[in-house]
């Protein structure tokens, strides 16, 4: 059948999303899929009217409009329109990090200590209660938009302000310092498997926009770790996802203390990125799977 592969829509990470969608787009085509690049949700509902879509792979990145949060996917489910990713249920839960960090904490799933930013709220008492520095960020944000990190009380008014240019609720976090890192996490239909870590190593401060899509010099190391750490970040990561109620692929990105080795979950991302500087294909190559045989996978394993 015609898959489309939804791309681009209207988030803040739109340019992202269409750089995924075409590698994607154009892998499938090499394994002889009949798959064609639609922009946004209008156009595909146009599609879908024409009977042009038997399913759906879905590569938009980030919320409302853009196709990661639930919505696209509870109206696919509504129309019958089988689609990549997780479930409505996973896909909103994920796309909110606060709530997603709650459901880890009723868990013992451990993740960096936080706040909720209501309008209005006292911003020096809640980066007073977590310790600087800290991060504010959007709570349904991707690609770090709207991320500023906080060593100072003075700088935390700007930081609000920046984060409040995005939609939805605003996130205070406890800055954890040490390696970023991440795991892809991927199924078979039947059950999930994470994927080895890959830790980031920015030129920069942190893995910023910057670093992610623009910076050559960033340093990706695959597997992350080694050992007993490196299973063990695959297991919470692996837990967490499916803590999340999410399905078929995805990624989960970690923090590790430098001075303790502890890990802490900051997020699930379940359409992450397919890009040539993205983490996830660069994980699956570790275990030898290419981006085309990546790619099919995902399609293989779409909600009903
Ligand atoms: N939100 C971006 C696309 C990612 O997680 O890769
Ligand atoms: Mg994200």
């Amino acid at each position: 059948g015609r898959v489309a592969v939804l791309m681009g829509g209207t988030s803040a990470e739109r340019e992202v999303s269409l750089d995924s969608g075409r590698n994607v787009l154009e892998a499938l085509r090499a394994r002889g899929v009949d798959a064609f690049a639609v922009d946004g949700i209008p156009a595909l509902i146009e599609e879908i009217r024409r009977g042009a879509v038997d399913r759906v792979f879905n590569i938009l990145h980030g919320n409302k409009g853009g196709g990661e949060d639930g919505t696209l996917q509870g109206l696919l489910e509504a129309l019958g329109v089988p689609y990549t990713g997780s479930n409505v249920l996973g896909s909103a839960l994920a796309m909110d990090k606060i709530r997603t960090k709650q459901v880890w904490l009723s868990l013992g799933l451990p993740t960096p200590r936080y706040a909720r930013l209501p309008k209005g709220a006292d911003v020096h008492a809640a980066a007073r209660a977590i310790g600087l520095p800290v991060i504010v960020k959007p709570s349904s944000e991707g690609s770090s938009v709207g991320v500023s990190r906080v060593f100072n009380d003075a700088d935390l008014e700007s930081a609000v302000e920046l984060a409040a240019r995005y939609p939805g609720e605003l996130l205070m976090e406890q800055m954890v310092v040490g390696d970023e890192l991440t795991v892809a996490v991927l199924g078979d239909g039947v059950t999930h498997q994470a994927l080895p870590s890959v830790r980031i190593v920015p030129k920069g401060e942190w893995y910023d926009y910057n670093a992610k899509y623009i910076a050559e010099d960033t340093q990706y190391l695959c597997p992350g770790l080694e050992g007993d750490a490196e299973a063990e970040i695959r297991r919470i990561a692996l837990a967490a996802f499916l803590a999340a109620g999410c399905t078929g692929w995805g990624r989960v990105d970690v923090m590790r203390d430098r001075a303790t080795g502890a890990f802490y979950l900051l997020e699930v991302n379940t359409a992450p990125g397919m890009t040539s500087h993205s983490l996830v294909p660069k994980a699956a190559r570790q275990v030898g799977i290419g981006f085309e045989e990546l790619c099919w996978r995902i399609l293989e394993q779409t909600v009903e």
